[in-house]
């Protein structure tokens, strides 16, 4: 029996939905009959996923770092869109930094990037999530489970984020809110811009001190695929984890890629 996805008329806003993981979720869900609300602070590539995606989407210019963007952004959405029945928190970054290093600007970026945005989106769309019966799923990472050299900041601001849906699960049993564990995806910009000899020997220390959980990247649209199949069932989905196969492609040939391309692997 085949099962396909349909989002028929849904009114879907993903932030973070400029690259990656979020403008495939924006795409696919778009294909699946949603209509779709783009956030990003990169204007051009939101427009580009307008354009692609058709059927009523729209571009929403928002950087979750500034309190009144959050606010506008989910306003935005729902103006355009009628109503709100999903939200996806997409909107992630990680510093590649050890602890002796990390500034506190740096600090500061991944905690109001990936921590605060994140209950400030929430703080917006779930009083209109509550009258649709919606649901909001955040994008959490495998990196929650182990300590990772290099990626301290992101941890701390990823296991804030599982803490935070909890709390937000114990204020608001009305709304069906998602925590969905990510593995590594290849085909994202996720740490674009990150020094490449830096991020060859810290990825030589995680290997020599074995903290790869699997040394795979899966495709950007096979992760984004399931993460939208949640939007698609009846049911309360808690938690989900979406994880790289050990056939997928390896860690080193997706960095090649996207170093060919000026990033990294993922986490
Ligand atoms: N790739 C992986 O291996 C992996 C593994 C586990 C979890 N994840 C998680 O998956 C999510 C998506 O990452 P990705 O791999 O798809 O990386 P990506 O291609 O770099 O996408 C990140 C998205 O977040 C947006 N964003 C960043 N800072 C923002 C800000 N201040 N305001 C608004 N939007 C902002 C970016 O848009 P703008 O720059 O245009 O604002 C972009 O659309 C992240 O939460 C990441 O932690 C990724």
């Amino acid at each position: 029996m085949s099962v396909s996805l349909d989002l028929t008329e849904r009114r879907v806003l993903v932030v973070g939905a400029s690259s990656g993981l979020g403008r495939e979720i924006g795409r696919i869900a778009a294909r699946a009959g949603a209509r779709v609300a783009f956030a990003a602070r990169r204007r051009e590539r939101l427009d580009e996923a307008v354009r692609e995606a058709g059927g009523g989407a729209i571009a929403v210019g928002c950087d979750v770092t500034r309190e009144p963007d959050c606010a506008r952004a989910v306003a935005e959405a729902v103006d355009a869109l009628g109503g709100l029945d999903a939200f996806v928190y997409v909107a992630g970054m990680s510093p590649l930094a050890m602890l002796a290093e990390a500034d506190a600007d740096e600090w500061r970026t991944a905690l109001d990037t990936n921590l605060v945005g994140a209950a400030l989106i929430a703080r917006e769309a779930i009083p209109h999530l509550a009258r649709s019966h919606g649901r909001g799923l955040f994008i959490s990472s495998y990196s929650v489970r182990e300590c990772m050299p290099g990626l301290a900041l992101y941890r701390v601001s990823k296991v804030g984020l599982d803490a935070l849906i909890e709390c937000l699960r114990s204020e608001h049993p009305d709304v069906d809110l998602t925590r969905v564990v990510v593995g590594n995806t290849g085909g994202t910009e996720f740490g674009l811009g990150w020094d490449p000899e830096r991020t060859q020997a810290i990825m030589d220390l995680w290997r020599e001190r074995n903290v790869f959980p699997n040394d795979t990247t899966m495709p950007v649209d096979v992760c984004a695929e399931a993460i939208v199949s949640v939007l698609a069932v009846r049911g309360y989905v808690d938690d989900i984890a979406i994880m790289s196969r050990a056939t997928d492609l390896s860690l080193d040939e997706s960095l090649e890629q996207k170093q060919a391309a000026g990033g990294d692997g993922g986490a």
